[in-house]
């Protein structure tokens, strides 16, 4: 990183994160490491336990019949980490099973590694792929109720596809630029080298900067000297996302925030960074040993679904977009199980996690915040 700046003079923000979480060598992603319980960097709903995967299992369901019931029916986990979610997913057996191709897309080779070793994949070839012409002469067309099937890739398939894009904390790790207002409009906040050390930047906002950073401030009043960041990758991933998608949904679960009240926190409010479960430093410390992510500005998300021709179906928070789902109703069956039982029984631990997970996944100061966006295409 040295080097490129010495070179090419201040890093965008966007540039540095990129490198940051993503260098094929050094990145803190490539590195296998990130969400989970052992040696993992910070607990997603996901790795709270199997209930989320239980609930994304049943929303898969309502989409499914939204759709129509297609079979093939593309379910994609996008930043899949681990697998867990599809192991969580596929063990919950959703009634689109048979229907169901599960494509599990993450960036990181060596998060792909430890999913093979959980879970059934087959070739992307074969998941994906309309398989067997009905006579030698006609198009190929797919097999129906051959699922599950399950394949993993790098980046999302082609398509077209009927189907569901699932993002659960995936866009916070998306790379931003990081402006402060000024007065006469905007500068830009790089990262440079002072010394042996990294450090912050301010230079003026390249004009199509200033242009994105206004849009997402219109109408606001952001006050001098107030940072907000400026999403630069979440518009061309939700283009692609939609893209790939003849119809479909899709559902993007993260920490957001209104731009204003991202203005009024301050920088150190909405910028993370994350080491072995605990805070991590400033985002320009040892590039590479921390994840580093952000509050999604709400607007632009909504923004750039309007530019990638989706429109917003429900905004919900996490907690409510769960109830919607039924966790109250299970987490009541496994408090019945969980009194019903002896202590040390196995299905009376099992019943009180499940409890313990409801009180983590709907906790209104966690989990239970995160903002759930549903966007349709043609739906
Ligand atoms: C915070 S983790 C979330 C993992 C998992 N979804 C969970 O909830 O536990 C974000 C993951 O997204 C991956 N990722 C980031 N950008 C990506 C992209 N453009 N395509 C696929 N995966 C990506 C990262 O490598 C990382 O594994």
């Amino acid at each position: 990183m040295a080097e490129r700046i010495r070179r090419q003079g201040p890093l965008s923000f966007d540039d540095w994160m990129e490198a940051a979480l993503y260098d094929s060598e050094g990145g803190f992603f490539t590195r296998a490491a990130g969400a989970g319980r052992s040696g993992g960097d910070f607990i997603t709903s996901v790795e709270v336990g199997s209930l989320f995967g239980t609930l994304v299992a049943r929303a898969a369901d309502d989409w499914w019949d939204q759709l129509g019931q297609p079979d093939p029916f593309l379910v994609i986990d996008a930043g899949a980490g681990r697998g867990q979610l599809a192991r969580d997913v596929l063990r919950a057996e959703p009634r689109c099973a048979a229907a169901l191709r599960y494509v599990l897309v993450e960036r990181s080779g060596g998060l792909r590694a430890v999913q093979s070793e959980h879970l059934p994949l087959e070739s992307a070839e074969l998941v994906l792929g309309p398989a067997v012409p009905p006579e030698p002469d006609d198009e190929p067309v797919a097999v129906p109720g051959t699922g599950p099937m399950v394949t993993a890739l790098e980046g999302l398939p082609a398509g077209p596809a009927i189907g569901v894009v699932f993002a659960n904390e995936l866009v916070d790790n998306l790379p931003f630029r990081i402006v402060e207002r000024t007065a006469e409009g905007w500068n830009e906040i790089r990262v440079g080298e002072v010394g042996a050390s990294f450090a912050e930047v301010a230079l003026p906002a390249d004009e199509s900067l200033a242009v994105r950073a206004d849009r997402l401030a219109d109408g606001i009043a952001i006050p001098a000297g107030s940072r907000i960041p400026v999403p630069t990758a979440l518009p061309e991933w939700l283009r692609s996302a939609a893209a790939m998608l003849r119809r479909g949904v899709v559902a993007i679960v993260d920490y957001a925030a209104p731009v204003e009240e991202l203005a009024a926190r301050g920088q150190a409010g909405w910028l993370r960074t994350y080491r072995a479960q605990q805070r991590g430093s400033s985002p320009l410390d040892h590039p590479g040993s921390q994840d580093i992510t952000a509050d999604v500005p709400i607007e632009a998300l909504r923004r750039a679904a309007a530019a990638a021709g989706l429109s917003v179906l429900t905004e919900t928070t996490q907690a409510e977009w769960l109830r919607s789902l039924g966790v109250d109703a299970l987490v009541e069956e496994a408090r019945v199980a969980w009194h019903g039982r002896s202590a040390n029984d196995l299905a009376a631990l099992t019943a009180r996690s499940r409890v313990h997970e409801a009180d983590a996944l709907l906790d209104p100061g966690g989990l239970g915040a995160h903002r759930v966006t549903i966007l349709g295409k043609k739906l």
